[in-house]
């Protein structure tokens, strides 16, 4: 299959914008919190360093059968930016599957942002040609599992670098 392009979204309270160079600096203070690494590692970046790694990002992925889709979450009554999803779309058989995550800002955290988005993304994702979505969730990560369950995946019994592998089989 052709490689896909992250679209905008819409859900009730949330636009999930593609990412764009833009972003970075507001995104930059979003992510600022290092207690957001707690479970995914790495330290916060600093506006410059984010620019650099969103251009990357934004160059796509150098396998040309591999799909980096990335968008901010904007909170359309504020209006800002609260965090990120994404998603990264391999081939699988005749069709794809997609890797999701999500990060929400310190503090937006507990306003249902993550549920609300992650599940605009699984919607999105079930409109294209991928029939499985899959996320690695540190075993003690209990907000992101009930973003995982909120977005209709269920946790496996197998593990991916010390996270449990969470998976749902869709159709386009
Ligand atoms: C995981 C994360 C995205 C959740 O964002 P959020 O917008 O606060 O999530 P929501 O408000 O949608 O809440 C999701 C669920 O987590 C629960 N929750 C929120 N904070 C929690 C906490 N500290 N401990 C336990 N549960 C928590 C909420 O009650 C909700 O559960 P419910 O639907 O059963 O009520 C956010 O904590 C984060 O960005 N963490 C750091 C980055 C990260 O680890 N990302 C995961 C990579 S896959």
């Amino acid at each position: 299959m052709s490689t896909l392009a992250a679209q905008a979204i819409s859900t009730s309270r949330l636009d999930l914008l593609p990412l764009h160079l833009e972003h970075a600096e507001e995104m930059a203070a979003v992510l600022s919190d290092p207690a957001l690494h707690a479970f995914t590692g790495g330290t916060p970046d600093t506006p410059q360093a984010l620019r650099s790694r969103y251009r990357r990002v934004i160059a796509g992925s150098p396998d040309p059968a591999v799909s980096w889709l990335n968008w901010v979450i904007r909170l359309r009554d504020e209006p800002c930016l609260t965090g990120t999803v994404q998603s990264t779309v391999s081939p699988s058989g005749h069709d794809s599957i997609a890797e999701i995550a999500w990060v929400v800002g310190t503090p937006w955290q507990g306003r249902g942002i993550a549920t609300e988005a992650a599940r605009g993304l699984v919607t999105w994702l079930g409109q294209q040609p991928v029939h499985t979505v899959i996320a690695h969730v540190h075993p003690e990560h209990q907000a992101s599992a009930a973003v995982a369950t909120a977005a209709g995946l269920t946790p496996t019994d197998e593990w991916h670098e010390g996270e449990i592998r969470w998976h749902r089989s869709i159709r386009s």
